[in-house]
């Protein structure tokens, strides 16, 4: 049940409110003036404060003030007497959730009790929600290879030094870029990606640069591309092999000159935004095949990060186990199941093509398929099908 702090120095209105709430099922607790109201609010968590706003020592608007700053996620109601409506009305203004008046309507004040309770959980989920959404998974593993890469992240990150991430499909390529983007200082600007191989040819110059209204057919409104979305945080550019000659030429010449032109349009666009690109294929062997520039290589690659292939490090698979085991059955919301160690030492030795997104696939498929320890047998049934 919702916890609810009355601050009023009137004894008979405290008695009054803290009666109602009570039998409303509120846990209801009472301060004499601003001063001791502070001092409960700084030690529990309320989810609504009550606040009248003239009183000794601390008064109702120097308490909203200080309660605004250090918590301003809880709602506070302003009880105001007949003589200071207008300053409850200043107090709604500096943040106050909103007020009610001496001597307070029963219906109305439970009503704005609710609102208030109601907007603290919404803003408490969204919370949730949002850190779910914006959290970058941990990278697991111990080996030298990964750990190396934990090193070079953390070097760069706070650069704006460009970074080429390599490797083959399902190494981690995104997991790195995420990671040097949120311990970087752009951590609080948007990082946006751009999948190169997914966008067909014709809509890339678009997709990256942006167009005017009326610039082709199709272009029936103003559209902001990724380079200006990434405007004060990081561009992620996916599968930069596969990007067509043409638009290499264009994208070369933004980072040349850190300025963008949308489609159509006439103005050139300062744009500050740290580029980071991945790729599994061999761009040096690919410029030798005349299919990417070697200016643009240079540009991207100022700091290469190679990241290993899970055959390379065998020694990280218990550990990437134990981890997709735990996170899955969370995702599901059933037990953890275990793993016998010959059916481990199995997934240790096995040719993981994939890598981690396709270990990640196989863990998942045993929660599913396989009893509540994971033995050989399972391995053999599921995983490596003879
Ligand atoms: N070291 C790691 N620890 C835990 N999970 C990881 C690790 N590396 C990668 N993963 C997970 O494996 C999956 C694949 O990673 P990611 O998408 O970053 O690979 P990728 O190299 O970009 O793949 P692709 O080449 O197919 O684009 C993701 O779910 C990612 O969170
Ligand atoms: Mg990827």
């Amino acid at each position: 049940m919702a916890k609810i702090l009355i601050i009023d120095d009137e004894k008979a209105i405290r008695k009054t409110l803290n009666e109602i709430l009570t039998f409303e099922g509120y846990k209801v607790e009472e301060a004499l003036d601003g001063e001791e109201g502070w001092k409960l609010f700084c030690e529990k968590n309320f989810d609504v404060v009550l606040c009248d706003i003239k009183m000794p020592k601390m008064d109702g608007m120097e308490f909203l003030s200080k309660a605004t700053e250090y918590n301003p996620d809880t709602p506070i109601i302003i009880i105001s007497g007949h003589g200071n409506i207008e300053a409850a009305v200043d107090a709604v203004k500096k943040g106050a959730f909103d007020f009610i008046s001496k001597p307070p309507d029963l219906n109305r004040m439970l009503i704005t009790i609710r609102n208030a309770t109601d907007r603290n959980s919404l803003i408490k989920e969204t919370r949730t929600l949002k850190n779910k959404a914006n959290k970058v998974p941990e990278m697991i593993g111990t080996s030298e290879g990964i750990n190396k890469i934990k090193t070079t992240i953390d070097k760069v990150a706070e650069t704006d030094a460009r970074v080429l991430v390599t490797g083959e499909n399902g190494v981690g390529k995104e997991l790195v870029a995420k990671w040097i983007h949120a311990k970087s200082n752009r951590a609080h600007k948007p990082l946006i990606e751009v999948n190169c191989a997914a966008i067909p040819q014709e809509l890339i110059e678009s997709e990256l640069f942006g167009h005017e209204k009326g610039s082709f057919t199709s272009a029936v409104k103003q559209h902001l591309g990724k380079f200006e979305q990434a405007d004060g945080g990081t561009l992620f550019l996916d599968e930069v092999g596969d990007m067509s000659l043409s638009s290499q030429a264009k994208v070369l010449r933004a980072l040349q000159e850190g300025k963008i032109q949308r489609v159509g349009g006439e103005k050139e666009i300062s744009v500050d935004v740290r580029v980071i690109a991945a790729t599994n294929k061999d761009l040096l062997k690919e410029v030798e095949e005349k299919n990417f520039r070697l200016d643009l290589y240079h540009r991207l690659s100022v700091i290469l990060i190679h990241t290993p292939s899970l055959n390379e490090r065998r020694e990280d698979i218990p550990l990437l186990v134990e981890k997709f085991l735990e996170d899955i059955a969370k995702d599901y919301g059933q037990p953890t199941k275990k793993i016998n160690k010959d059916a481990l030492k199995a997934l240790q030795e096995h040719d993981w093509r994939g890598n981690i997104r396709e270990l990640r696939n196989v863990v998942e498929r045993l929660i599913i398929l396989a009893g509540p320890a994971i033995k050989l047998e399972d391995i053999h049934n599921y995983v490596i099908i003879k």
